[in-house]
């Protein structure tokens, strides 16, 4: 079962997909969504990065999603914020200040819950999605977000080299998922980090997606 794998790589702390500061295509590209401080931010399978605290200290209103709840509870602990935790169906939902996280499944949240959304942050949340999946996905972010501005950082790779996840998201696959809702802009790519740049040679690229007028 797909939560029963994350949370075995929470429990035995594998989680290399976590950086020790922000991502650098955050910082470099962000601005160019065009946010101002007191909008709001999406961020799907947050993890526990330190892009969410970036992001709150541009002054935003920073919203995620996230299946481990030790990963989000550690958000808010290094944040120093005492969270109001809220029964939600099958979510969790911890508040404090402009930051609030659902513990849970992405797939559960409703716009409703998601509350109004500027602009969606996703790294390494589509590229962690099964291909099977990606559809649905992609969807469901569209209709909890009211089809939000994105900024989209993945991996491409050659998939016959490594088992995902990381899983590759070519610049064809952005295409097939967003067309028909973003203009799709390729703001950067360089070589990947980490083992998945020294196996598969992957490329780490930022996409900007702007609703379709
Ligand atoms: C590759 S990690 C990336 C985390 C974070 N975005 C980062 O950059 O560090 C993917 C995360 O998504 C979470 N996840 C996967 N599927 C999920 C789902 N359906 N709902 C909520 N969280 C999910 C996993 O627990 C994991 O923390």
């Amino acid at each position: 079962m797909e939560q029963e794998f994350w949370q075995a790589r929470w429990r035995e702390n594998r989680i290399g997909f976590h950086e020790p500061a922000p991502n650098t295509l955050l910082t470099k590209h962000f601005s160019r969504l065009g946010l101002e401080a007191g909008q709001s931010v999406f961020v799907p399978l947050c993890g526990k990065a330190l892009d969410l605290d970036w992001l709150l200290k541009q002054g935003l209103r920073v919203t995620g999603a996230e299946f481990n709840q030790g990963a989000v509870e550690q958000v808010f602990a290094r944040q120093g914020l005492e969270p109001e935790i809220e029964n939600q169906g099958d979510l969790l939902r911890y508040q404090a200040g402009a930051l609030t996280l659902f513990a849970g499944d992405f797939f559960a949240l409703t716009a409703a819950q998601a509350g109004p959304v500027d602009a969606v942050y996703d790294r390494a949340a589509l590229v962690a999605v099964k291909p099977g999946d990606r559809t649905a996905y992609a969807a469901h972010l569209n209709r909890t977000t009211s089809t939000a501005r994105q900024l989209l950082i993945g991996f491409d790779y050659d998939q016959s080299l490594m088992e995902g996840p990381p899983f590759s998201v070519p610049g064809g696959l952005v295409q097939t998922l967003y067309q028909g809702t973003h203009a799709i802009t390729l703001a950067e790519e360089r070589p990947a980090d980490g083992r998945i740049g020294e196996r598969c040679n992957a490329l780490e690229q930022a996409w900007l997606l702007s609703p379709l007028a």
